[in-house]
């Protein structure tokens, strides 16, 4: 079995990369107390020649729902990948609770964040091992908990062989958003501080989608959550939404705010609801 360091890896694509960032001799266990997430005046370059992210801030407050929007590259996977730390920054600080994330050991930053990605990977076992993933430790009853939070628990219990199919590769071939569900709830098991989730619901139709936003918004209560989103009516609801374009935050606020102010987040409200027909 793999270590859940090498799982979040593989959720990213990473897992080909040479090791990217290594632990500094004295690194220091992160301890997270209430989730508070700071970037501070972030620069990034994946190849030099070429700047990705720039003079970037903005903070997470504890507890807060905040969304990321914005055009397809324009950095927000980016700056999930720079949460995790897969790549140190030219210039400024990840924040947690005050702690640099650079001092911190590696290990007990990816054990504070669960993240819910584009595409979940499903490894070739059984159900309920899939979704044990989320804390190696937990008993049978955890992990069906977490199965029921994450609305998963009818689809289950429909299969002939119920908690014990076998999916993955040779296995039963689960849906988008039955997936989706999957890493919701080894997210529920992990029980996290901090929760990312990176267009976790572009992929799905729109049935899905609600199932797997209605889990998102129990399982992200009152917990620090950073929401990469590209349907922007999925984000209404956050507490800020954050707009990045070209590697900065260019507007935040409410929804509310800013389809008041008319910017570029209006803009693409404005033709998503065109290309919806509404
Ligand atoms: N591993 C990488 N190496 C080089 N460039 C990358 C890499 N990953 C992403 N990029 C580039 O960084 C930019 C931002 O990408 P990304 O953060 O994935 O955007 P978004 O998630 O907003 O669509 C894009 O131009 C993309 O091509
Ligand atoms: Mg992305």
């Amino acid at each position: 079995i793999k270590s859940s360091m090498t799982n979040i890896e593989r959720m990213f694509g990473l897992l080909k990369e040479a090791p990217l960032v290594v632990d500094t001799q004295n690194a220091q266990p992160l301890t997270v107390s209430n989730g508070k997430i700071e970037f501070k005046d972030i620069s990034f370059a994946y190849e030099p020649s070429r700047t990705i992210l720039s003079n970037l801030s903005f903070t997470v407050q504890p507890g807060e729902k905040v969304a990321l929007v914005g055009s397809s590259g324009a950095g927000k996977s980016t700056i999930a990948k720079l949460l995790f730390r897969f790549y140190d920054t030219s210039k400024g600080a990840i924040l947690i609770d005050d702690q640099n994330i650079k001092h911190c050991a590696q290990h007990s930053l990816r054990a504070a964040i669960g993240v819910v990605p584009q595409d979940t990977v499903l490894f070739n076992t059984s159900l309920i091992e899939n979704v044990r993933y989320g804390r190696p430790g937990a008993s049978d009853a955890e992990v069906k908990h977490a199965i029921e939070l994450a609305h998963l628990k009818d689809f289950v219990e429909g299969l002939p062989k119920q908690y014990e199919t076998q999916v993955g590769e040779r296995g039963l071939k689960l849906s988008g958003g039955e997936k989706q569900r999957v890493a919701i709830a080894r997210t529920i098991l992990k029980n996290p501080a901090i929760l990312l989730f990176d267009e976790a619901t572009s992929s799905l139709d729109s049935a899905s989608e609600s199932a797997v936003m209605e889990a998102i918004r129990e399982v992200s209560a009152g917990k620090s959550s950073l929401v990469i989103a590209h349907r922007l009516s999925t984000v209404v609801d956050a507490d800020r939404i954050i707009v990045i374009d070209k590697g900065g935050v260019v507007e935040q606020g409410s929804h509310h705010s800013l389809i008041k102010a008319q910017g570029l987040y209006a803009q693409l409200w404005a033709l998503q609801q065109n290309e919806q027909g509404i």
